[in-house]
């Protein structure tokens, strides 16, 4: 059923939408910049950073994630940019993991410099970890990070293991041209060590839109790709659930991998994510047209419950599905660096 008021009737509590889902996963971009250049994400010189007045203060920032969970959000991911250039990101994990109820802390680096922060942030109470890591090839890895830190990310791996913030995931994107012919060896790579690796298609995101149906790498190739060398075993739709990655049984088992279809298979109709901008703009979707801004709010002496009642129109409008592919398609101004991955 489509209802079809501006806000959601009182009788829904949380995050609701007009098609039926509720969010309950918040990810949130705690700063914009970043220390890499990836190819599918930001040009060679950067963006224009967010000056630090337009960013959330600390404190700021987790009174807002304490409103999503009261709003019923369970599992909160902090992301960026990369987040571990924000200094107070120790105690930003710490505060949130402070709150009542606790949510899951979860977060999604590219693992630069991890290797000292991989303890001090599972000691703050960090649950989980993603690392983006494309390819083990130093040479592949500085052509489409444009930086030559495969080292910084491979001991960053390795600390986060040793910090128990296990089983910890790896995030590929394959780029034609660039890392499509080592994908199975980057599995390999991983399954040596006791990482869990998903891939995932490269979605038209990038500052510099520079993205193209016909030279994505769809989840099909990389599966035909990891074939050529693995035995894959699809695991039952069933043990999804609201996860996007169809996971396959790597030789037998028992370790896994995961193929995520973000633009060949959507996985619109059963998400349940909300998305917080470094600048305070709570957005229901990545591929969202619009925004609502909460910092201005929040800065003028919004209460928790006037905070609230925008976060659910915000999420109300969320649209049935991304479009990607279809005429109706348009890139979001806002690049992924700054809506938070
Ligand atoms: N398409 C798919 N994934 C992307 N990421 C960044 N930009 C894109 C894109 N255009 C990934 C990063 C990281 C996560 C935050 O999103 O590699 O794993
Ligand atoms: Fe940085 Fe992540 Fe963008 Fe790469 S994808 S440039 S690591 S924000």
């Amino acid at each position: 059923m489509v209802r079809d008021s501006a806000r959601p009737p009182d009788d829904l509590r949380g995050l609701p939408d007009r098609h039926g889902r509720v969010a309950r996963d918040l990810r949130v971009s705690v700063t914009d910049r970043c220390n890499l250049r990836c190819r599918y994400c930001m040009p060679a010189e950067g963006l224009p950073w967010l000056a630090k007045p337009e960013m959330l203060t600390d404190d700021e920032l987790v009174r807002l994630v304490g409103i999503f969970v009261g709003l019923g959000v369970r599992q909160v991911r902090l992301t960026g940019g990369e987040p571990l250039l924000r200094r107070s990101l120790v105690d930003v994990v710490r505060r949130i993991a402070d709150l009542d109820p606790r949510p899951s802390i979860a977060m999604t680096t590219n693992g630069v410099g991890l290797d000292r922060l991989a303890q001090p942030l599972a000691d703050a109470g960090l649950d989980r970890i993603n690392v983006s890591l494309d390819t083990v090839d130093p040479r592949e890895f500085a052509d489409l990070t444009r930086r030559d830190r495969l080292h910084d990310v491979e001991a960053g791996l390795k600390a986060a293991a040793a910090a128990g913030l296990t089983p910890v995931k790896v995030n590929a994107v394959a780029m034609r041209g660039i890392n499509d012919h080592s994908v199975a060896e980057l599995l390999q790579w991983c399954l040596d060590r006791g990482y869990e690796l998903r891939f995932i298609e490269q979605m038209p995101l990038d500052a510099q839109h520079g993205w193209d149906a016909s030279t994505m790498i769809s989840a099909d190739e990389v599966r035909d790709r990891l074939a050529e060398r693995f035995t894959l075993t699809p695991l039952p739709a069933a043990d999804r659930g609201s996860a996007p990655a169809e996971r396959f049984l790597v030789d037998g088992g028992p370790e896994t991998v995961g193929i995520i279809a973000s633009v060949s298979a959507p996985f619109c109709a059963a998400c349940d994510r909300t998305r917080l901008t470094a600048d305070g703009q709570v957005r229901n979707c990545l591929f969202s047209q619009r925004e609502t801004d909460l910092r201005g709010p929040l800065r003028e002496g919004a209460s928790d419950e006037e905070i609230a009642g925008l976060i659910r129109g915000e999420m109300w409008r969320k649209a049935p599905g991304h479009g990607i592919g279809t005429d109706a398609f348009v890139q979001p101004a806002r690049p992924m660096s700054s809506i938070g991955g």
